[in-house]
């Protein structure tokens, strides 16, 4: 009888304790945030599209350094390239560039990028960029369709 009666309350205080217990694991949110967001981007559900841009964006951490991409952004050691697509090269606004770049009658474009960045040197003689670059096409693409999503 007195086992009888007691059960329901154990089983209440037990449920009421466990639920509080599963608030409280949840309340540190700023701890689960940063652990969803790096497990959310599954690879399966990529389309290819989106894993090109996540390769461009890796390899942009090569230019990350002298570049910025977002309007308004600063000139470092290399010029802004925010709207870089359709610019004629040399007239990122207070850049003090090389004469061969000024000198140069390029319009950016997917292909005029790709040619540049394999090798600068070889394609813009005298250009000050310090890059080596990119001899495979397939990096050279997906780091131009970053540029092309970041820069409009
Ligand atoms: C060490 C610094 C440095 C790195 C790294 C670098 N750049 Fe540059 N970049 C420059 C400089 C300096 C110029 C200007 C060259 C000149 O005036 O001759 C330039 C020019 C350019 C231009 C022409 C801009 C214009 O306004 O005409 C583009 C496009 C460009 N860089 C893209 C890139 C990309 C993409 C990468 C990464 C793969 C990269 N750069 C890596 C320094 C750098």
């Amino acid at each position: 009888m007195t086992k009888a009666f007691l059960s329901p309350k154990l089983i209440i205080a037990v449920l009421a304790i466990s639920t509080l217990s599963a608030c409280s694991k949840d309340t540190p949110s700023a701890n689960q945030a940063p652990v969803k967001a790096t497990t959310t981007p599954p690879k399966p559900t990529l389309s290819p599209e989106e894993v090109m841009l996540q390769k461009g964006r890796k390899l942009f951490a090569r230019c990350r350094a002298c570049h910025t991409l977002n309007e308004g952004g600063k000139n470092k050691v290399g010029p802004n390239l925010w709207h870089i697509f359709g610019r004629k090269a040399g007239t990122a606004e207070g850049f003090a560039y090389s004469k061969a770049m000024l000198a140069a009658d390029i319009i950016w474009t997917e292909d005029t990028l790709s040619s540049y960045l394999e090798n600068p040197k070889v394609f813009l003689p005298k250009n000050k960029m310090a890059f080596p670059g990119l001899r495979k096409e397939a990096d050279r693409e997906a780091l131009v369709e970053y540029l092309e999503e970041n820069t409009k």
